[in-house]
């Protein structure tokens, strides 16, 4: 058996093509959705991500601004950034990429973003909604892999999702939103003893532990849907995720490609919760 292909390009293109209309429809009410993206540092791969995010605004019409800060940078002008931010009615959405440097706590920098405009997902008024099953910003990731299978029309509801991986980005609020459809949720992590135990068991396998080619064909039931969020290096330096591809395909239904998967959708959840953001002030 050979699994179907999740093309994450395609249903990244589909939501995008939405939020095009929603976009033309907020215009002409005079708003512009608005992004504020906050950099701080030389790390390399977050300069990638924010360019990417940023083309995709530019791309969809959605404004966006790059504030771009030296590592030096205290905790303290970051966070009257933000505040200033916050006090802007153009700028409908705030992320501050991660990581931050050392001296700078995360924890209080996502705090400083006013809820309404925290088009990450990240604060503690997000999550305490996500968790209590209120309406809200959900983290994009777990946002765009439910997103991808409503699009695949994969049912939720009863299904055993074997999520791997327990980060506050992707790992803990995935469960937290499939619990919220129903599902029964398994988490796993560095810790878990017998791996294959539970990753065999699942329904819906999300793997999110950015460990290359972890997940092969004997750790997945026949038939699985098996989303892989790794984003990490082969031996030979090519982009790969954390299931080993033409092994696994053999023993899935269903499988998300790396690149070309769940990456696309990410992104255009940020497009989503930015165009969300906007409406919401407009109400
Ligand atoms: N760093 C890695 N992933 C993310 C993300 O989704 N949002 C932000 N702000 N930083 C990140």
């Amino acid at each position: 058996m050979s699994a179907e292909l999740i093309d994450g390009r395609l249903i990244a293109n589909y939501y995008r093509e939405q939020l095009q209309e929603t976009i033309s429809e907020l215009k002409s009410h005079d708003v512009t959705p608005g992004l504020a993206v906050i950099l701080v540092g030389d790390n390399h791969a977050s300069h990638t991500y924010v360019r990417m995010k940023r083309k995709a605004c530019s791309k969809l019409g959605i404004h966006s601004e790059l504030y771009q800060f030296e590592e030096s940078l205290t905790q303290e002008e970051l966070v009257d950034k933000i505040e200033e931010l916050n006090g802007m009615d153009h700028i409908h959405g705030i992320l501050v990429q991660l990581p931050l440097p050392q001296h700078i706590n995360p924890i209080t920098i996502i705090e400083t973003i006013s809820p309404s405009k925290d088009v990450d997902g990240f604060h503690p008024v997000s999550i305490g909604k996500m968790v209590t099953n209120q309406d809200t910003f959900y983290s994009c990731t777990p946002l765009g892999i439910i997103k991808m299978l409503e699009y695949e029309k994969i049912d939720i509801s009863g299904k055993h999702v074997v999520i791997l991986g327990r980060s506050n980005i992707v790992g803990k609020p995935a469960g937290q939103l499939f619990l919220n459809r129903d599902a029964t949720v398994t988490y796993c992590h560095s810790k878990t003893v017998n791996l294959t135990d539970y990753t065999k068991k699942a329904d819906i396998l999300v793997s999110a532990v950015g460990k290359a080619k972890f997940i092969g064909a004997g750790d997945i039931k026949k038939g699985a849907v098996v989303i892989d969020v790794g984003m990490n290096r082969d031996e030979e330096g090519r982009l790969c995720g954390d299931v080993d591809f033409e092994s696994a395909r053999e023993a899935a239904g269903k499988i998300t490609p790396v690149p070309g998967g769940v990456g696309p959708m990410t992104i255009t959840m940020l497009l989503y919760n930015t165009v969300k953001s906007a409406r919401w002030q407009l109400e």
